[in-house]
């Protein structure tokens, strides 16, 4: 048995408001709690999206009522709230810039709005941007014009990393995360898992890419799900959005790699609790810290998970160490297959 801290994960569509069929409060916290998280920031893309008092209140209200771990919530930037949204940084998780394809309305295609944004966003609160290929190569420029920091999510081709890395060498301020599907996945499992199911922004990118994230290991600042449940109905519609579940295998991959050697589990705890909670200022959870039993071997299976969406692109993986039980701020939230941390338990941590 090994004990770990809890686990941040600063990428979450937890789809309430507006899509609670996929997800709400509830079950993406429980989800969470599953998957040895403690702790996640969820993100604007909800149906309203997140980009204003009002809207903030709107996501807020079910969070205090349902969430059962910390959580906060980013704010999403858009066309219309470049003079407003620096008056709620205190408030949010962040602000999430839209700059490439993704799911949702909130997408900013033109520079004189990032450039606004950049100017006024306080230098005190994340940045985070979904900006792929050339996008992220505009972003990192923006941020060094505007000599603030700019977390980077995502992050899935070898193009982009190794980007990354020239920026961090030359004193630019830019971190960066990578999701488990893009270090375990590649655009040839898209046959097994159906091309409907196998849609996600980034896309599932070459053997090469994904080789590149592990041989730039260094580079990751965080290791994020991306956790974006589409039903499975949506997902084999003739309209499929694009979006994977991962909260619940993200650990058991990562504990799977570090059992095979492909990196150490000071480095899995360095990107999943010490760098996101320097990079987002989250504070210390006190009294908290996950189980893992490291030495079973088991096999993933979307049937046993608490997210709504029903299904999972590692189906039948196998994997190595099970989340055994979970302590929050004392008390036990989880439990050998039980989420025990009732609805709104949760803390809003800004
Ligand atoms: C995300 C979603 O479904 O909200 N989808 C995805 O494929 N990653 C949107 C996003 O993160 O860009
Ligand atoms: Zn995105
Ligand atoms: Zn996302």
């Amino acid at each position: 048995m090994i004990q770990l801290p809890g686990l941040i994960d600063p990428h979450v569509h937890v789809r309430e408001p507006g899509a609670t069929h996929k997800e709400d409060w509830n079950s993406a916290t429980a989800a969470a709690l599953a998957g040895g998280f403690t702790m996640i920031l969820a993100m604007p893309n909800t149906r309203p999206p997140i980009t204003d008092a009002h809207t903030l209140q709107i996501a807020l209200e079910p969070a205090q009522k349902n969430a059962r771990c910390d959580y906060a919530q980013y704010l999403g930037a858009g066309a219309d709230n470049i003079e407003i949204a620096p008056l709620l940084a205190q408030q949010v998780a962040g602000l999430k810039m839209y700059l490439d394809q993704t799911y949702g309305p909130l997408r900013l295609d033109e520079m004189t709005l990032w450039m606004e944004h950049f100017r006024r966003w306080p230098q005190s609160s994340p940045i985070v941007a979904h900006a792929e290929s050339r996008t992220m190569a505009a972003v990192i420029l923006m941020a060094s014009l505007f000599n603030r920091s700019v977390h980077l999510a995502h992050v899935s081709l070898a193009e982009e990393i190794l980007l990354i890395r020239e920026a961090k060498t030359r004193g630019v301020k830019v971190t960066c995360e990578v999701a488990p599907h893009h270090l375990f996945l590649t655009e040839e499992d898209i046959p097994r898992i159906g091309s409907g199911r196998g849609e996600v922004r980034p896309r599932l990118a070459r053997p090469s890419d994904r080789d590149a994230l592990w041989a730039n290991l260094d580079v990751i600042d965080c290791f994020a799900t991306d956790h974006a449940p589409h039903t499975l109905e949506e997902k084999d519609s003739n309209n499929p959005p694009p979006g994977f579940p991962g909260l619940e295998t993200a650990l058991p991959l990562l504990l799977m790699a570090v059992h095979e050697g492909k990196l150490t589990m000071a480095d899995l705890v360095q990107r999943m609790v010490i760098n996101p909670r320097r990079i987002f200022e989250l504070p210390e959870q006190q009294e908290t810290w996950v189980e893992v039993d490291d030495d079973v071997t088991w096999h993933i299976e979307a049937a046993k998970m608490y997210t709504r969406c029903g299904w999972t692109p590692f189906e039948g993986m196998p994997v190595r160490g099970i989340v055994r039980r979970v302590v929050l701020r004392g008390q036990e939230v989880y439990k050998d297959g039980q989420v025990l941390a009732m609805p709104g338990t949760g803390n809003r941590i800004r």
